[in-house]
């Protein structure tokens, strides 16, 4: 950590801290906490570090909000920036506007993506990646002649982002309350968890079984006509870590392409080395026909997503537009030069430190270490996969029965952890801790993780 790092906290800080709640509504978080306990403000980062505004340091064992891939402070990263801001800082893409950053990064990305993606499209935010892909599966399916094919199917627990097609696709439904959302073109099935969805004592092969019939009989119900996509995030993340049975993914692929339905992985956490591997598909077996991912596309040092495609649903568009004319969809900043320097810069900062590897046995290491948190009587599950996990939280082991949300358990874990000077998630909806740290995480701050967690879950066993 550089020795400046803490001393350059703009001096009007105080004041800034009083201002927040006077001038800023900020997303997904309690208005009346901010009024009552003010932001929790943060000044600096390097390494696996955050700097808050008293000059502590804070491991960040949550990498952000799971993108600070590289972890923080990467000068290289702001070189790539300053560069393609100072050539071109902006041109658009509409009307087969182009610049030399996306093409790159676009192939580039391409030789890392499961090997059936074609094209990329490039936005802004894991939401409106989702977005553009919900749009590409119905403009799909309707020049193919399938009209009727608009329904998208999500999974309870999914979190695919908060807009208002993607928050509908979301299945917490703290992210609907007053809102008229979701909206119908949604159909909800089962959440994939073996330990919290478990029916009496169902194996974790009959779980498996239970929720394959079950997407055959909604898709028997709703019609396989009216189905365009299945969206599904390869380990769920906001939802709890969820990782499905072994054979879940093959099994739901197989069904879903009878039917014609688009399989769209949503790699916007899994993507981009967080389970030990390029994307999280090829770890499931899923072969998706479409991938959206963001976050540790840039490591989080500049918004930018990115949705791919394969070839064979490129080749529809590509009869659209000769027959209907333009593909009308797109962003003001899709293609963005400063992102795509960016991007091309973070991914050659992960090759070059053989990042991708490290997750791997970082996470290794990560997950024997998590294991001793269950000697605890409050821990009934560790799951996850490389640098990501979470901790199930239970109020008793034998009935796997899971915290009162009203007690917010893991929100007062999670500031323990914070005076202790480690940050990591309350997933309040499931009762669970996430832990998501940069993927250059050592094995030390590991150490320093699992101690914070192992003390501070203890305090309310
Ligand atoms: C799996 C997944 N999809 C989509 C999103 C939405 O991304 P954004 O917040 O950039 O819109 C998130 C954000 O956490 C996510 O975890």
């Amino acid at each position: 950590m550089s020795q400046n790092l803490g001393k350059n906290i703009n001096k009007n800080i105080d004041q800034l801290i009083k201002r927040d709640a006077e001038v800023l509504l900020h997303p997904s978080s309690s208005i009346t906490d901010l009024i009552e306990n003010g932001p929790k403000m943060v000044v600096g980062a390097q390494g696996r570090h955050v700097v808050d505004a008293e000059g502590r340091q804070l491991l960040d064992a949550m990498a952000g909000l799971w993108c600070v891939n590289v972890g923080y402070g990467r000068d290289e990263l702001g070189e790539a920036m300053k560069v393609a801001s100072n050539q071109l800082g902006f041109y658009h893409s509409f009307t087969n506007a182009s610049n030399p950053w996306q093409v790159e990064l676009a192939d580039k990305l391409l030789q890392l993506t499961p090997n059936n993606m074609g094209k990329v499209f490039f936005g802004t935010s894991g939401s409106d990646c989702n977005d553009t892909l919900i749009k590409i599966a119905w403009h799909y399916h309707a020049l193919k002649g399938n009209n009727k094919k608009t329904k998208i199917i999500a999974r309870d627990q999914a979190y695919h982002g908060t807009s208002i097609s993607t928050a509908s696709l979301t299945g917490l439904t703290g992210f609907h309350k007053e809102f008229p959302i979701p909206l119908d073109f949604v159909v909800r099935v089962d959440c994939p968890h073996y330990y919290s969805q478990a029916i009496d004592d169902e194996t974790e092969e009959q779980f498996c079984d239970r929720l394959i019939n079950n997407i055959e009989a909604m898709i028997e119900r709703e019609g396989a006509d009216t189905l365009a996509a299945f969206f599904a995030e390869p380990i769920m993340g906001a939802g709890g870590i969820i990782v499905p049975p072994q054979d879940y993914y093959p099994r739901l692929g197989k069904l879903l392409k009878q039917h014609d339905i688009l399989f769209v992985a949503d790699e916007v956490i899994c993507g981009y080395g967080r389970l030990g591997a390029w994307f999280g598909s090829t770890e499931f077996g899923i072969e998706p026909d479409m991938i959206a991912s963001a976050k540790g596309l840039t490591s989080g040092y500049f918004p930018l997503s990115a949705a791919f495609l394969t070839d064979e649903i490129w080749e529809v568009l590509k009869l659209g537009s000769e027959q209907i004319g333009a593909f009308m969809h797109g962003y003001t900043y899709s293609g963005h030069p400063v992102g795509a320097a960016v991007a091309l810069a973070n991914i050659e900062i992960m090759e070059r430190e053989n990042l991708i590897e490290k997750a791997k046995v970082s996470g290794k290491y990560l997950h024997e270490q998590l294991q001793s948190l269950m000697n605890l009587p409050n821990v009934g599950e560790v799951r996850g996969q490389g640098l990501i996990a979470g901790i199930q939280l239970v109020t008793d082991k034998a009935s796997r029965q899971t915290p009162d949300q009203a007690d917010a358990l893991p929100a007062k874990i999670t500031a323990l952890m914070r005076e202790k000077g480690v940050i990591v998630r309350p997933l309040a909806s499931i009762g669970t801790l996430a832990v998501s740290p940069p993927l250059n995480i050592t094995n030390d701050e590991i150490d320093t993780l699992v101690s914070a967690l192992s003390e501070s879950i203890s305090s309310f066993a």
